[in-house]
């Protein structure tokens, strides 16, 4: 009996188009096994036809589109480029063509995420991204498959490798923030632009795309908070770790009477908050659902093989038929926690929120709305406030005052 033989595409064969061409070689046996099914890498679309390419001979390498649109039988494109156009163009052509996508671009998919998602149901095709949240970490395919009979309450997440690793240097080192962003791309870890990661353009790309997914919707994008890692000092950082507490970027999600909310920005996290020992180019993920509780997951970030990883297993999900469909929350009642803050910096004029002193050196604990606590910061700009997450001790919240 003839084995049936799996068409494959590559859109670009960068860090990460390389790292799918090279998994699926290593791996092909046990890939070919599990879908029963050989796989034929037919074509690579790459923008430079200059540059001399590490691929087999039987693969078609071009910079024209047209080229692979007119492959006589093409089953999977993998496309990795960056930004919204000309992938969102190619994508179109190619759902309209009938093939599944499996995409790695989370700029094009926070942007145009909807509207592909509907031409790929119109066309009856599958069109997967686990890859652009978080690269191995399997978020999206735990919300699909692992917590369906659930209501999600909340997820946050350390979601720019790039920034994390920029604030443990700075919390591990004497560094400043220029020393720790040049080490970063000296590592390869950020790009020779860094405005998307260090403004938290990236990780609110990714929180969309989880807001697009579990909720159906994104909230107006200037509605939403964002800053970047640029707006923390290590001195922010050193006060902080005296006290015990870390600074991180996280990116939240929750749900709310008036549909989604999300923040992304620096946090500080108390020791006991799972985030507290993520470090370097790490990503981790934290769902609460009303039944299963709270689970982190926490890996790999970027890189070419992890990104891969993911890639590869959008392609098997794509073969055994699972869940397409976007998760809504029944639920869109959130619970009226009030939150907590950090407040570093000198005190100019008397606040009238009760604030606790968390050491001598201008450190302080509130807990009230953004909004209040926000209105008493105008009239002190020497104080710098940072979201609060983890437990803070019953003793220390008793200890409540007014300063
Ligand atoms: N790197 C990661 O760890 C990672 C992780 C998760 C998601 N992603 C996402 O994956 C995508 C690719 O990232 P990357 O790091 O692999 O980027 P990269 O190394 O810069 O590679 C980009 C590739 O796209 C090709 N390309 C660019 N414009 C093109 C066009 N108009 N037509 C055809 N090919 C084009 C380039 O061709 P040439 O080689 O000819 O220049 C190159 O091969 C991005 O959307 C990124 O956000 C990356």
């Amino acid at each position: 009996m003839s084995v049936e033989t799996l068409h494959v595409a590559l859109i670009g064969f960068g860090t990460v188009g390389k790292g799918i061409y090279e998994s699926i070689e290593e791996q092909r046996e046990q890939l070919e096994s599990l879908l029963g099914k050989t796989i034929s890498i037919d074509a690579i679309l790459i923008k430079d036809g200059d540059i001399n390419r590490e691929v087999d001979n039987n693969v078609l390498l071009t910079t024209n589109v047209e080229d692979l649109l007119s492959l006589p039988q093409l089953d999977v494109v993998f496309e990795a480029i960056i930004g919204v156009e000309p992938a969102r163009t190619y994508l179109a052509k190619f759902i309209e063509k009938g093939c599944h996508i499996v995409s790695a671009n989370k700029e094009l998919l926070a942007h145009k995420g909807k509207e592909l998602r509907s031409l790929a149901t119109k066309y009856k095709v599958g069109l997967r991204y686990e890859a652009a949240v978080a690269a191995s970490i399997p978020i999206l395919s735990t919300l699909r498959e692992g917590l369906k009979s659930n209501q999600i309450q909340e997820i946050s997440g350390i979601l720019n490798g790039t920034s994390n690793f920029i604030l443990s240097e700075l919390q591990q080192k004497e560094l400043s923030f220029e020393q720790a962003l040049n080490e970063a791309k000296e590592k390869g870890y950020a790009e020779a632009d860094p405005t998307n990661d260090i403004k938290g353009w990236d990780a609110f790309y990714k929180i969309l795309i989880l807001s697009d997914l579990v909720y159906g919707e994104q909230p107006e994008w200037d509605r939403i908070i964002r800053k970047g890692i640029d707006e923390v000092t290590s001195a922010d950082i050193k006060k902080a770790e005296s006290i015990g507490f870390r600074i991180k970027h996280i990116a939240s999600l929750k749900p709310s009477a008036d549909g989604p909310v999300i923040s992304v920005e620096p946090v500080a996290v108390t020791s006991s908050h799972p985030f507290f020992h993520v470090a370097g180019v790490n990503n981790a993920l934290q769902v609460t659902g009303n039944l299963a509780g709270s689970i982190t997951l926490n890996g790999p970030g970027a890189g070419a093989y992890p990104t891969a990883s993911a890639m590869i297993e959008d392609l098997l999900s794509l073969y055994r038929n699972s869940s397409e469909s976007v998760f809504y929350s029944p639920s869109k009642e959130n619970g009226a926690e009030v939150p907590d803050w950090l407040l570093l910096g000198e005190i100019s004029e008397v606040m009238s929120i009760e604030l606790l002193p968390l050491s001598e050196n201008g450190a302080y604990y509130a807990s009230g709305n953004r909004s209040d606590i926000e209105t008493y910061l105008e009239q002190n700009p020497f104080l710098k406030l940072y979201p609060l997450k983890g437990l803070i001790k019953e003793h220390d919240r008793s200890n409540l005052a007014l300063v």
